[in-house]
This record gives structure tokens, sequence and C-alpha cells, in this order.
């Protein structure tokens, strides 16, 4: 038995997603419906001990390095600190990230750097306030840019950026959001977009992929391939205009990066998932309360993993979306 958790594949999961909250302050079009969704009962979300445990079994005893945070909008949980600063301190020291909208960032930056996150990862979609009403249906453009310049001003860098494109929406706004991002400091990825939606209309002819992307920005920057390997990260880097300053594009549709994927993920709800694509997830939770054993939680997360598949096989045939949406996964 290998502490780690491998699978059939041989790839090595040590990167944790904690997904903290099914709930968000925003309703992105792509995301959510206006309503929102049937949320989670709190009954059924790991409470701050819980979610502690499970971390610390994944970082003790699974060969886990890197935790991320997100959501739903990790900001909305209350206890959003005080399980990072558990995570931080543990004496394997893994590296701690933040998924988030940006929203109630400038007021928390600082107890967050406090508490021991390294960095950030924001999304924002758009530099004009009327669509960025129209897409995330909430009128919150300036929240978000007072986020970052707190993530930046508080040292959780590097600050990302995480845009995704629609055509007819903002797709026009690829060389703006880069301009931006290089004046202020960011690290600008965009994303393509993937059939994670509740709304199921995800339409891969309307999704803006990496390769228009990169051509968009062509006519007004020079891109050359950053020379550090892509690894296991999802974003192909590009330098700016000769650099240090780079450009990502995230492209999980057109340029899958399953062969080397490093991700373990786990939901508000204790339930383990081997991949965003899963059909199926193991529930920690019930075992968990009923009292096992960490032996037993990392058998059960051991074999879970092993399961993993190839891939997200979006281009298959058979593929279906997951029940799970996007936004209670984490991404
Ligand atoms: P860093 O590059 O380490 O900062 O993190 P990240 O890009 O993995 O994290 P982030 O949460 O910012 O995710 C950005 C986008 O990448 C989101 O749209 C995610 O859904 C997508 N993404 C993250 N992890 C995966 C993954 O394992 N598979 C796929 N297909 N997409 C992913
Ligand atoms: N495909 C790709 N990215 C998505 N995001 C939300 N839904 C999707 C989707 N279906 C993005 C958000 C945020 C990041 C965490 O995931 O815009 O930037
Ligand atoms: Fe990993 Fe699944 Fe994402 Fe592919 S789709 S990179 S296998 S989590």
């Amino acid at each position: 038995d290998t502490p780690y958790l491998v699978d059939r594949f041989g790839r090595v999961a040590t990167d944790l997603r904690v997904s903290l909250i099914d709930k968000c302050n925003l309703r992105c079009t792509y995301c959510m419906p206006a309503e929102g969704l049937p949320w989670m009962k709190r009954s059924e979300m790991l409470d701050t001990e819980e979610m502690v445990r499970l971390i610390t079994l994944a970082v003790r005893e699974l060969g886990v390095t890197n935790v991320r945070f997100t959501g739903g909008e990790p900001l909305l949980r209350q206890d959003l600190v005080d399980i990072i600063a558990a995570t931080a301190s543990l004496p394997e020291a893994p590296r701690t990230s933040l998924t988030t909208n940006g929203i109630n960032l400038g007021r928390f930056a600082e107890r967050l750097a406090e508490s021991g996150l390294d960095r950030v990862n924001i999304s924002l979609d758009t530099l004009d306030r009327d669509t960025f009403h129209r897409l995330t249906r909430r009128d919150r453009f300036e929240d978000v840019l007072e986020g970052l310049r707190a993530a930046k001003e508080h040292g959780l860098e590097p600050v990302k950026v995480n845009a995704v494109l629609l055509r007819g929406i903002n797709d026009h706004e690829a060389c703006d959001l880069l301009r931006y991002c290089l004046e202020q400091g960011y690290q600008l990825r965009f994303i393509e977009q993937m059939p994670l939606d509740p709304q199921h209309a995800w339409d891969r002819a309307e999704m803006v992929t990496a390769d228009e992307v990169l051509e968009m920005l062509g006519a007004e920057f020079s891109l050359t391939p950053h020379t550090a390997e892509r690894g296991s990260a999802p974003a192909e880097r590009w330098l700016v205009d000769g650099g240090p300053e780079t450009v990502g594009v995230i492209g999980s549709v057109t340029r899958p990066f399953c062969a080397t994927c490093d991700r373990t993920r786990l939901t508000a709800d204790g339930q383990l998932r081997s991949c965003l694509f899963s059909q199926t997830e193991t529930n920690l939770r019930e075992p968990l309360r009923e009292g096992v054993t960490d032996a037993e939680l990392a058998r059960l997360w051991r074999e879970t993993m092993w399961a993993k598949a190839a891939g997200h096989g979006m281009d298959r045939e058979d593929f279906v979306q997951p029940a799970r949406p996007m936004s209670s996964i984490g991404g």
C-alpha cells in the first residue's frame, strides 16, 4: 500500500480542491439560474472540525501538498479563516490557495493573509460595469476590483484572474482584459467553458476556444511560449511582448490536460470526486460521522482515486455531463 493517491494510469494526486460551500452571491448566467439552486442543507455540510480532519488526513497521510479552497463562493463560509489557519499551520506546510469571485475580498484579504493563505485566483470576465451586471445579475463590479487590489496589497500573490469569454457578450474584451491585468500586475488566464452548467445549455459550437483567444490577443500583443513546463497546471502560458509577464489559456476542452492531472476533490457535503467529470462519488461524510478511523478514510480515498477515469471523455459519443454542477464541485 503506497501512502499516495495514485491511479491506474500512474498519476499521483497531490493537489486537493475543497469546495467549502455551494452558495454564491453572484448568479453568472453560465453557472446558475437567477433564482439560485437547491442549496445543501446545513446538516449535510461538513462542519469546521470535519473539514479540517479530512484535509489533515490528506496532507499528513496521502501526500497532498497543495490545498485550494473553492465554492460556490468560499468567502461566504463563516469559518473560512479557521479552516485556512488550521490547514496552513499543519507541520507539513501545504501550499494554500483560494478561488473566489472577489466580492468581500476587500474586507477579508488581510485576515486571510494573516491566517496563512498563500494566494488567490479571482474571477473577472469583463471590465464593463453594465456587462458585469448583465453577466452576473448583480451590480458588484467595483467590489471585485477592490478585492483584486486588496489581494495584491496583502501579498496574496501571484494574483491570478480567471476569465470566461462568451460569444457576443464579452468576447471582444480579450485584449482589454489583458492590458488591464498587465497594468495592475495580475496574471490573466482565459478559460474554455466546460459542460458543467446546471441548465445544460453548454454548446460546443458556442464556446470561445483557446485558438480563438490566442488569435484575438495576437492582434495587439506578441505571444511566445513560456519556457517553463506546463506540468500538471491547467494553464498553458505565453510571454507577453517578450515577458516577463504572461497570459494563460486553460483549454480544458480543446487542449485537455487529463493525462497529467494531479487533482482530487472534496465537496462541501463530504463527497470525494476523482475528477471534475466523475459520474460517481465516494461518501466520506457518512463513515466520518459513524466514527471510522483515519486509516479507513484513507483507504476509501485511495480506492476512489485508483478508479479515476483516464480523462473527462467530452469527445466521446456517450459523454454525459455529471449531475453535480460546477458551483458545488468548485471547478
Ligand atoms: P492554479 O493554476 O494553480 O492557480 O490553479 P487552477 O487554475 O487550477 O485553479 P482555478 O480554481 O483558478 O481554476 C481555473 C479554471 O480551471 C476553472 O474554470 C476550473 O474549473 C478549471 N480547472 C481547474 N482544475 C481543473 C481540472 O482538474 N480539470 C479541468 N478540466 N479544469 C480544471
Ligand atoms: N466552464 C469553465 N469555467 C467555469 N467557471 C464557472 N463555470 C464554468 C464552466 N462551465 C469558472 C468561473 C471561475 C472559475 C473558478 O470557474 O468563471 O472563474
Ligand atoms: Fe483531471 Fe478530470 Fe480535470 Fe481531466 S477533467 S484534468 S482528469 S479533473
